[in-house]
């Protein structure tokens, strides 16, 4: 395919939330276990602990979860404490995954009681696999059907009690017939500097990698609030002090690792400003279409929505409007540039007086 055709997914930028192999293998070697060791988001792990206390009090299933917010922020860390809290199994899959109705219905009559579903990206679970979820919640019942054609049957099968938990980076897909069987929603938010310094520390001590506070701090504050994304960049310093600075990561050799690898200050990288730019100065600033932005910059939308906007958004250099996107006074600070309210369409008629 021609080099301008190429459509990219930002999965394989460094500063991407979206999980690469090399993630999944290390993150299950530092994924805190309980939520003793789990860092951040206070309200979330309040909520389910105590949600947790009470159904194992009672001796029951843990109500259904939905947990949504951006890639990377420990969604799936989460289901995993919930059910190792719970002292169940966890089973886990994704929307994506299941294929066919059969193959959720297979998962669902494998649960034992109290054992947990972990559905990751459900938003893209298929409709008709949606409708099985519905009485699976509801009732603990799948309804098999035996046989074809007028002669078949329905069957309903009494499942054990379970738990679903639900997780998506888009929870504006999620339709109403499914977010209102989840007893338990919570949004996940970007991490404070301080909290992914300490998700940091803690990993280098697991991975026995040396870095002082000042190095781990700096790593924190370009990690655009994503545990993921901390964690990536603590390895690729590790490859840096390694190579260059005995192994050791300070302040300096963390801030010219991230140098080399083109993150900024803020967290950002090249993508990032290439899309900051291209709204300012190919199209005045906006508002500019997603779909304008994504084929300046041969990038999916859905990378864009999911990964560069909520951060970009975040920082307030972005805003979302309905007509479109629109780079902050804040943005053009940051680039430097001077910053000129874009007028209006009807401002515009009205100084020219053309219509
Ligand atoms: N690793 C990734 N996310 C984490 C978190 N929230 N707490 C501790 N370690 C983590």
């Amino acid at each position: 395919m021609p080099e301008a055709r190429r459509i990219r997914d930002g999965a394989n930028r460094i500063v991407s939330g979206r999980a690469l192999e090399e993630d999944a293998r290390i993150e299950a070697s530092i994924r805190p276990a309980h939520f003793e060791d789990y860092i951040g988001q206070a309200r979330v792990k309040e909520n389910l602990h105590i949600a947790v206390e009470a159904a194992r009090a009672r001796g029951e299933a843990l109500d259904h979860v939905l947990l949504y917010g951006p890639p990377g922020l420990g969604k799936t860390t989460l289901a995993q404490i919930l059910a190792n809290e719970m002292g169940s199994v966890i089973r886990i899959s994704s929307g994506p995954l299941l294929e066919k109705k059969g193959d959720l219905t297979a998962v669902l009559t494998s649960l034992e009681p109290r054992d947990f579903l972990f559905l990751d990206e459900i938003h893209r679970l298929q409709p008709a696999l949606e409708e099985i979820l519905y009485p699976a919640m509801e009732d603990f019942r799948v309804d098999l059907i035996i046989g074809q054609g007028p002669g078949a049957r329905v069957h309903p099968y009494q499942l054990h009690p379970f738990t679903l938990i639900g997780a998506t980076t888009r929870a504006g897909l999620i339709m109403a017939p499914l977010r209102s069987r989840f007893g338990i929603v919570h949004r996940l938010d970007f991490y404070t500097p301080d909290d992914l310094e300490r998700i940091i520390t803690r990993s280098a001590r697991i991975l026995g990698i040396a870095i002082d506070r000042d190095g781990a701090g700096e790593i924190a504050r370009r990690s655009r609030g994503t545990p993921r994304v901390a964690n990536r960049l603590l390895r690729r310093a590790r490859d840096y002090a390694e190579v260059r600075a005995r192994g050791h990561i300070t302040l300096g050799v963390a801030r010219d690792a991230l140098a080399m690898l083109g993150v900024d200050e803020h967290g950002l990288d090249d993508t990032d400003r290439n899309l900051m730019l291209t709204i300012i100065q190919k199209y005045a600033g906006g508002p500019v279409g997603l779909n304008t932005i994504a084929a300046s910059l041969s990038e999916e939308e859905d990378a864009i929505e999911e990964i560069y906007e909520p951060y970009l958004m975040q920082l307030g250099l972005l805003d979302r409007t309905q007509r479109g996107r629109v780079a902050t006074a804040l943005a053009y600070k940051h680039f430097g540039l001077p910053f000129q309210e874009a007028p209006r369409k009807e401002e515009t008629r009205r100084q020219t007086g053309l219509f």
